[in-house]
């Protein structure tokens, strides 16, 4: 991972992979479930961890977790296993990102590596008044980072769209009381 601020072209290299964050932990006993395997809210907290701190080091600010719109566990990993999260920033809006992080577990052994979960997580920048503050642009470039990029959007889309259909449910529901209360 490259540490400068320039990409090999020489531009400014605004891409989601420069905030790009790895973190390791080892599954213990404590960690598990009575199957021997890794519990999903302890895989979640450190999606998180992983995660924040790609956003922090592409904001450079104080983040905060607005939203998890999507989180698979695809294969559960065991005691004693390696587990590897890898996060990137896919999306950048005014103050908010969304990263992603990729979760593998590792047979410190074997060496064998298996793609375990995947999670999209939104994060939003705070000034120091704890305000939403505007975040750098990203420029995706490789074929994989504009992939991700537009499938983020997608999901932005999807959430902001649900979020508009609730509060038309919300306003309708509010209303049919009120018709209810006035003619009682
Ligand atoms: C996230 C939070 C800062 C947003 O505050 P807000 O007043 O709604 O801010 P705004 O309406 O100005 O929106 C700011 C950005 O947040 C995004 N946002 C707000 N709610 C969101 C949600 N539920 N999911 C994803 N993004 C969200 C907006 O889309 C906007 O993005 P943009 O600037 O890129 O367009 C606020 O809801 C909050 O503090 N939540 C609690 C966070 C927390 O405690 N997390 C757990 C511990 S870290």
């Amino acid at each position: 991972m490259s540490t400068t601020d320039e990409s090999p072209e020489g531009a400014p290299d605004s891409s989601g992979e420069k905030a790009a964050m790895e973190m390791n932990q080892i599954v213990l006993p404590q960690h598990s479930n009575a199957l021997g395997t890794v519990f999903g809210g302890t895989i979640m907290s450190w999606i998180d961890i992983c995660a924040a701190m790609a956003a922090q080091r592409h904001s450079r600010s104080v983040v905060v977790t607005a939203s998890m719109d999507q989180l698979d566990f695809l294969l559960p990993i065991k005691v004693g296993q390696l587990v590897n999260m890898r996060a990137t920033i896919n999306y950048v809006g005014r103050s908010s990102m969304e990263v992603g992080v990729r979760v593998e577990s590792e047979n410190m052994l074997s060496g064998e590596r298996i793609h375990t979960a995947s999670a999209y997580l939104t994060f939003v920048a705070l000034d120091e008044h704890g305000r939403a503050k505007p975040v750098p642009p990203i420029t995706p470039r490789t074929a994989a980072e504009k992939l991700r990029y537009r499938e983020a959007e997608v999901r932005r889309d999807q959430r902001l769209e649900l979020a508009k259909k609730r509060s038309l449910l919300a306003l309708e529901a509010s209303r049919e009381q009120g018709g209810e209360e006035a003619g009682r």
